[in-house]
């Protein structure tokens, strides 16, 4: 709930793309933005993910999206651009 939130730092989908996040390059580059449906919460996942664990299998990474439905079917993209992200983080 949102108030699980009070007094916490907040990154939003807005705060990635200003901090150059490698995870908005490599959606662009691997064309997984297609309708923009689900994407904000999948990158906003994909973001934890990548905080917790620098270097996730595809396994990992649909475990740690199993919870976001995309409509357009662009999961393969959407695994090759974390796995791109992954390797571009510093
Ligand atoms: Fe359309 Fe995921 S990009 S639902």
């Amino acid at each position: 709930p949102l108030w699980s939130a009070a007094g916490k730092e907040v990154t939003t989908i807005e705060g990635l793309a200003a901090g150059k996040h490698p995870l908005i390059e490599a959606f662009t580059a691997e064309q997984a933005l297609q309708c923009g449906y689900c994407i904000n919460g999948i990158v906003m996942s994909a973001a934890a993910l990548l905080a917790a664990n620098r270097d996730p299998s595809e396994a990992q990474i649909a475990q740690a999206l199993e919870r976001h439905l995309c409509r357009c079917g662009t999961h393969v993209r959407i695994v090759r651009a974390i796995r791109r992200a992954a390797q571009a983080s510093p």
